[in-house]
């Protein structure tokens, strides 16, 4: 027994040199790891459960985003939650926010390096290479839905872990994909009810990208001082990154740059001009903005972003709290190993969205009315209760039950609430004479039926 519990005590003894030494753990961390006895549960920060009164927003825009996706012949798929961290390292690029800073990353148990995903579209190319999605016929539209981790400063609209509804077309080129990806995205925002505004900007392909390195570093030749450190890495490495950039200065100077857009090669440009003429033709308005670059490396060509249209807020909020973004990454799968695959592609942010539905006022239908409420009195009706409750249900009956409560005035008082039509109402007596009483919840009035005949009587007066 003395033995036991001076084991208890090691395994409880906090780790204290491990975790100190550890850089960049939040206080808050050390102290539950350590105080054991004072251990409160809690979520994460920046992790936040989504409770049952909150899902029927979530099942309402899903099922619009699912069906509506699927009307332009999308896919479902499904990916794990951790990859190998190279797999964004290589794809969203080693100088984003997200992989520099935000990335949730640790050894497993055999040392190698895994990640919480980021995103979506990285474990979709790989999962489109190494299933050999290429042989099904293309273009390939696929869609999927689930949590994202980014270790960022939790705050309104930015969460550790959140969640997207995710589209991809892979195996086209073709500037009029760009254009149905949009006018997609668009009808899913209509469906919603929301007023949002289309940011859309195009960044080239490494042609336009050379040449515009060149104009930039001319043009930044005698500001360099004003910018940031990190910024003046990024001039060489990845120039676009600057106009990213969350620091006062090098927000101002940077409107001082040329921008992306005037030096686009041929090829980009006439692409670009025929995702507009396109979006012209479906009378689908855009600001063409040429500061939006998106905070992945991956992109060529066409970028995009839905912002929210409220009153009060300012571009820079709108920008903050964007609803979705995507666009053309057509050298990525290649990138990866894969067969040249141009693709394009839009995640929704679901947290955003559904506090954007609540800023607009746009709540989702409510829920059908509870027709019937099965109550029981007694330990021999509750047991037919629990039968009956089944029968009900395979007769499609919108039947509600509250078997964990015994006294009938709580099961009424519960009917009550939940507006419930007609409360069938079994006793020891209806039991063994086989009967169930039925009330009308409006008129007060109850008949005493057959039990066997319930589907039937019920039947008639819903
Ligand atoms: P993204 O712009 O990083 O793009 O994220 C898309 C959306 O996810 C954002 O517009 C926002 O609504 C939501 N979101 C992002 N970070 C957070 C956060 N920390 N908290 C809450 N919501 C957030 C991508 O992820 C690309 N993979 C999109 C894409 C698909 N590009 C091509 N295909």
């Amino acid at each position: 027994m003395v033995k036991k519990r001076k084991i208890k005590k090691i395994i409880d003894r906090p780790k204290k040199k491990q975790l100190k030494s550890k850089k960049g753990i939040e206080e808050e961390e050390v102290k539950s790891s350590t105080v054991k006895e004072k251990f409160v549960p809690q979520a994460l920060r920046g992790m936040r459960d989504i409770l049952p009164e909150e899902q029927r927003y979530w099942e309402y825009v899903l099922e619009k985003m699912a069906k509506i996706s699927k009307l332009y012949g999308f896919e479902k798929i499904d990916i794990p939650v951790l990859e190998d961290a190279a797999l964004f390292r290589r794809t969203i690029g080693i100088t984003t926010d997200i992989v520099e800073k935000e990335m949730f990353s640790f050894s497993d148990k055999s040392g190698r390096e895994i990640a919480l995903r980021p995103e979506m579209t990285a474990g979709i190319a790989r999962a489109y290479i190494e299933n050999g999605l290429s042989n099904l016929p293309q273009p390939l539209k696929l869609y999927t839905f689930g949590s994202l981790f980014r270790y960022e400063k939790p705050q309104s609209g930015r969460q550790r872990e959140f969640h997207q509804f995710n589209l991809e077309i892979l195996g086209s080129a073709s500037p009029v994909i760009d254009s149905q990806i949009i006018i997609l995205s668009q009808n899913i925002f209509k469906e919603l009810k929301l007023e949002t505004e289309l940011q859309i900007n195009s960044l080239g392909c490494p042609l336009c990208r050379n040449e515009y390195k060149k104009k930039l570093l001319e043009s930044v030749r005698y500001k360099k001082k004003l910018l940031c450190p990190t910024c003046q890495t990024r001039l060489t490495k990845n120039p676009l990154r600057i106009f990213d950039c969350k620091e006062k200065n090098c927000r101002e100077v940077s409107y001082t740059f040329p921008y992306i857009i005037d030096s686009l090669c041929d090829v980009c440009k006439n692409h670009f001009i025929k995702v507009l003429e396109n979006l012209d033709e479906l009378q689908i308005p855009y600001n063409l903005n040429p500061r939006l670059v998106r905070g992945l490396d991956y992109y060529t060509k066409t970028v995009f972003e839905f912002w929210p249209v409220r009153a009060g807020l300012s571009e820079d909020e709108k920008a903050k709290i964007s609803l979705a973004g995507g666009g053309r990454y057509d050298e990525l799968i290649q990138s990866l190993g894969g067969k040249p695959t141009p693709a394009v592609g839009i995640a929704f942010g679901l947290e955003r969205i559904i506090e954007e539905m609540k800023m607009q006022k746009q709540t989702p239908p409510k829920p059908k009315k509870t027709l019937v409420f099965l109550a029981h009195i007694g330990e021999a009706a509750k047991k037919r209760a629990l039968r009956l409750f089944e029968e009900l249900k395979e007769e499609k009956i919108n039947v509600k039950e509250s078997l964990g409560k015994d006294s009938l005035k709580a099961q009424l008082e519960l009917a009550n609430k939940i507006g419930a039509k007609f409360v069938l109402i079994l006793g020891q007596d209806e039991v063994s004479h086989r009967t169930i009483i039925i009330r009308n919840m409006e008129t007060g009035i109850q008949e005493i039926v057959d039990l066997d005949k319930i589907v039937k009587e019920l039947r008639k007066r819903l």
